[in-house]
């Protein structure tokens, strides 16, 4: 098989979770455009079905699912229902994050908002795994992407707030994106003798027109000079759940302009 053969995702059921956010909703116009056959889920369904009617609308496939990461039953429900209809799964991207301490000082996040966050993002991360990863080891194939961060990798850049009231986020997410790419080698190694591959991307901050003190700063920690855009990511995720890579599995892959390489 030649490698255009390899590179891209003809055929494939792919499972993307939160495909209508920052991130996402590029993600689901890269993975659709690859040939997927895309399963965008998420609690906020009527987001999504937008999303799968755009993606259909410029002749790819795509269905929307309602579910929620901090619940496992949901989390089999979208299992069972996407393997009733395609009669497998080819790949998950764990995309979907929560962020429930937003709005509250960083430095006091509230137990409480880390407590819902684990729930979601630590809990929810683990089970959503296991139940695919157990489905793709009974296949005998699968590719599994989680995305992390540079705030996975790294501690919080302060620096490059000031003058703004822009905040370095909140501890959850330093926490849980740094077990994610933890938690990647672990099923890689534990689902690899089955067939499973299982990697991480980390990518960089999003361009949100963010104020300007910031954004020259985020640019100057950056060699590309530039924060990310909808089709940053695309390329990265479609090579790791392609058949270009049935070699690589366990593996981080920064995704940042050259942000963490400083
Ligand atoms: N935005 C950034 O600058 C940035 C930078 C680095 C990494 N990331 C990572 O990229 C990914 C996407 O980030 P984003 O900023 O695009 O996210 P976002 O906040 O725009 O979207 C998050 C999505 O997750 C879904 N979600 C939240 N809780 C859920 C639950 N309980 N069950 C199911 N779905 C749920 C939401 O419906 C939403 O669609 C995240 O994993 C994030 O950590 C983002």
């Amino acid at each position: 098989m030649s490698i255009n053969e390899k590179l891209n995702l003809k055929g494939k059921v792919i499972v993307l979770t939160g495909g209508a956010g920052q991130y996402g909703r590029g993600l689901a116009a890269q993975l659709a455009e690859a040939g997927a056959t895309l399963v965008l889920a998420s609690r906020d369904v009527e987001a999504l079905r937008k999303v799968a009617a755009e993606e259909e609308k410029r002749g790819f496939i795509a269905s929307a699912y309602k579910f929620d990461q901090g619940d496992e039953e949901s989390i089999r429900a979208l299992c069972a229902a996407v393997v009733a209809k395609h009669g497998r799964i080819d790949g998950l991207v764990n995309n979907a994050v929560y962020r429930p301490a937003k709005g509250t000082p960083a430095a006091a996040t509230p137990v409480k908002a880390w407590e819902a966050s684990m729930k979601v993002n630590g809990v929810g991360l683990f089970a959503i795994s296991l139940v695919f990863a157990e489905q793709m080891g009974t296949q005998g194939f699968g590719s599994i992407v989680n995305i992390s961060s540079i705030y996975g990798m790294t501690g919080p850049s302060l620096s490059l707030y000031t003058g703004t009231s822009l905040g370095a986020g909140y501890g959850d997410y330093f926490f849980h994106k740094g077990g994610m790419i933890n938690l990647t080698r672990y099923f890689a190694g534990v689902y690899g003798p089955k067939g499973v591959r299982v990697n991480c991307v980390c990518p960089g901050g999003f361009f949100n027109n963010q104020p300007q003190p910031f954004l020259d700063a985020y640019c100057r920690q950056t060699f590309l000079g530039r924060m990310a855009n909808s089709e940053d990511l695309g390329g990265p995720v479609v090579f790791l759940l392609s058949d270009a890579a049935a070699y690589v599995t366990g593996a981080e892959l920064a995704v940042d302009g050259g942000f963490t390489a400083h």
